[in-house]
């Protein structure tokens, strides 16, 4: 294994219960430091996908490597590696007010009260969340619970944080605040996998994006080689066409 690799994927296939088959064969590689753009029309497969990297479900055959660690042996390992903010903001929530929440993870990894409360304030400050600290979670706007959700997965310093349609039922600052934060942890070192349709949105921030189609990964380039093949795919094209990828972003 190169030291550079973080994440391997080979042959993963995932059949559920009743039959449906989400993952066929996937291969992916990922380095460290990678900014993926993850898109494909619904029922392609991404969230079953992004929830293999932290072992929340298992192959039904293949397997996922984190740091040359199976997901299947070693699933705790996944799970402090690889930093899953789902769709729903609100299934995440666990506490009685934000900084209860974001306290919840760093505890589960049993770290001494000093560090959880470290890791507490950096991952307020980080989020810009302080002001929030006392307030009830379920009460904050979409956006604020979209920051406390990633902040609350940032809390166990994970090297890998992956976002599922991050700005569903955003508003314009709420898209421009939570990509922002998106864009500074990669900045700041981490491997991040972006699912999401709204290319606009964010595809001048990624090294790569990867198309899903019917469970399989039909495309894996550069963003800008991409682009002429997301219609064919189901994802809506940037409006206009022929675009530079570096102007696909909503932050100004
Ligand atoms: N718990 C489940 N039981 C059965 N089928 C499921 C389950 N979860 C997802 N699927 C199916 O797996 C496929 C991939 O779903 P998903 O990964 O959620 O798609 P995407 O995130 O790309 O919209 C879809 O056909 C979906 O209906
Ligand atoms: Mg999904």
């Amino acid at each position: 294994m190169s030291d550079n690799l973080i994440i391997e994927v080979h042959n993963l296939t995932h059949s559920f219960l009743d039959g449906t088959t989400a993952l066929r064969e996937i291969n992916l590689t990922i380095n460290k430091g990678e900014f993926i753009l993850c898109a494909g029309r619904n029922g392609s497969g991404k969230t079953v996908f992004s929830r293999h990297l932290n072992a929340l479900y298992q192959p039904s055959s293949g397997w996922v490597k984190i740091d040359g660690r199976t997901t299947a042996k070693d699933p705790f390992y996944a799970r402090r590696t690889v930093g899953l903010v789902f769709q729903d903001a609100d299934s995440q929530i666990v506490g009685q007010t934000v900084r209860q929440d974001i306290a919840f993870g760093p505890q589960n990894l049993r770290l001494s009260k000093d560090v959880v409360e470290k890791r507490v304030e950096s991952a307020l400050q980080t989020l810009d969340l302080y002001n929030l600290a006392d307030h009830r979670p379920h009460q904050l706007s979409g956006g604020e619970k979209r920051r406390l959700a990633i902040a609350s997965v940032i809390a166990m310093e994970p090297a890998v944080v992956v976002f599922d349609e991050p700005f569903s039922n955003l508003d314009y600052p709420g898209v421009q605040s939570v990509l922002r934060h998106i864009v500074a942890l990669h900045q700041s070192g981490h491997t991040v996998l972006l699912v999401t349709h709204d290319i606009e949105k964010a595809a001048a921030h990624a090294d790569r994006m990867v198309i899903f189609d019917n469970g399989k990964i039909a495309v894996d380039t550069t963003p800008q080689s991409a682009l002429p093949k997301v219609e064919f795919f189901g994802i809506r094209p940037p409006r206009c066409s022929g675009a530079d990828v570096k102007e696909l972003t909503w932050l100004k």
